[in-house]
């Protein structure tokens, strides 16, 4: 375990679109990140003891049987004191990042507005559609605390969602994102490139790509290719387009629609990729955007997708309650259902064949010796790291990214 803190975040990925931070802010957010850190590494260990120590005996000796579900455990570790305090530290600090973030954007967003504008007005590459309606189970929860969640707009050409996403992803991971918020883009290169190197895609869909963090190393990755990214959320597509422009990715086109209707040739791309999309979605959602991805792809081309990987046989009772953490107290309302929900069912349905189907895992592509050693901020990424395939270098502590897909 490192000892070192993490880099300041004024250190951390700033481009010229960024929100200005005062020092305050820049303390709060390094107060934050530090706190999380602190939380995943010495305080979360924890509640294991909590669980071997304490909960566990107890239910055995009130009940007279061993715990033998994940709710069970929820149940009864609900109880206990420590993992109560644990708990509402955990949820606070989310809150408390959020805050910080949207009061860091909202003091500057006439200006942030303006300044995205600037790489926005009049561009081809951008297409928002003001009668797109963000989905019912969207709209449900505010997703990780997010006031207003993704798509909410409060002002014209409001970019507040996409700027506070990417404000506070630091807090949130401490770098294990690495600077730039694209640890997911890169790793999934790095995997396509080590599995299929002779794979060459023309065109690429990023489907529910967010302010397009992760589309962009693809971009970088393939520069014949054509990237289109997808997303129901204005604000962050604004924002995310404005910010792939002055990062020098002027070929990434960001359209604004909900994955379900969005209207493209069927087999028009050879690559339909998804990051960390189907946990905010819903059952019905994942079966007729697994279709919509089928019939966009091309005959021969990719489904990939990076997700929760689900709970393996040997995976304990505790990592599988730490896992599920999120679905109740961090408002990710499908996180839990995708540990159990056989993915490649919902493929075979939407028109996939079983012998074309895959799934593994990939080491999260932190820049090393600036983020990868406090990577393990959240308690469940050990569990889930577990659960994400085996490290081919075992020297290597970070965190793990899960894939699953199939070809067309
Ligand atoms: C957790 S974010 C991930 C963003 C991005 N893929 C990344 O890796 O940073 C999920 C994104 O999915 C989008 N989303 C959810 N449901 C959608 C839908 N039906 N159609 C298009 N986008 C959707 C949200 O607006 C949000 O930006």
């Amino acid at each position: 375990m490192a000892n070192t803190l993490p880099p300041t975040y004024d250190r951390n990925g700033r481009h010229p679109l960024s929100p200005k931070v005062d020092h305050d802010e820049i303390a709060r957010f390094n107060f934050l990140t530090n706190l999380n850190v602190h939380i995943g590494q010495r305080v979360s260990p924890g509640n294991r003891t909590a669980f071997d120590n304490r909960v566990s005996p107890k239910f055995k000796q009130k009940t007279g049987r061993p715990l033998e579900t994940r709710q069970q455990v929820r149940d009864a570790m609900k109880k206990d004191p420590f993992y109560q305090c644990w708990a509402a530290l955990r949820r606070n600090t989310m809150e408390q990042r959020q805050q910080a973030g949207r009061h860091v954007v909202l003091r500057q967003l006439d200006d942030l507005i303006e300044r995205a504008k600037e790489h926005n007005d009049g561009k081809e590459t951008l297409k928002i559609d003001p009668s797109a309606e963000a989905p019912r189970y969207l709209a449900a929860v505010d997703n990780h605390c997010m006031p207003g969640s993704y798509y909410t707009e409060i002002v014209p050409d409001d970019v507040l969602a996409g700027a506070n996403y990417e404000t506070g992803l630091f807090v949130t991971t401490a770098g294990s994102m690495s600077s730039k918020g694209d640890g997911g883009g890169r790793s999934i290169v790095n995997f396509v490139r080590d599995r299929f190197p002779d794979f060459s895609p023309k065109r690429i869909l990023d489907l529910g790509a967010g302010i397009g963090a992760n589309t962009l190393p693809l971009a970088s990755a393939y520069p014949d290719a054509e990237v289109v990214a997808v997303d129901v959320g204005a604000p962050m597509l604004r924002w995310g387009h404005a910010r792939a422009q002055v990062l020098g990715h002027d070929n990434v086109r960001f359209i604004h629609s909900d994955g379900d209707t969005v209207d493209f040739e069927p087999n028009s791309f050879d690559w339909v990729q998804t990051t960390m999309f189907w946990h905010e979605t819903s059952t019905s959602a994942i079966q007729s955007m697994m279709k919509k991805a089928y019939d966009l792809i091309t005959p021969g081309g990719l489904f990939l997708n990076v997700e929760q990987p689900n709970f393996k046989p040997e995976t304990s009772l505790f990592d599988q309650f730490t896992r599920d953490w999120d679905a109740w107290y961090n408002n990710e309302p499908f996180w839990s259902k995708l540990h159990v929900m056989d993915v490649f069912e919902v493929m075979k349905a939407a028109g996939f064949q079983s012998d074309k189907m895959f799934d593994g895992g990939t080491e999260a592509d932190i820049e090393r010796g600036q983020f990868q050693s406090w990577s393990s901020t959240v308690s469940r990424h050990k569990a889930e790291a577990k659960d994400s395939g085996d490290a081919k270098d075992n020297s290597y502590k970070g965190e793990r990214w899960y894939l699953f897909g199939g070809w067309k």
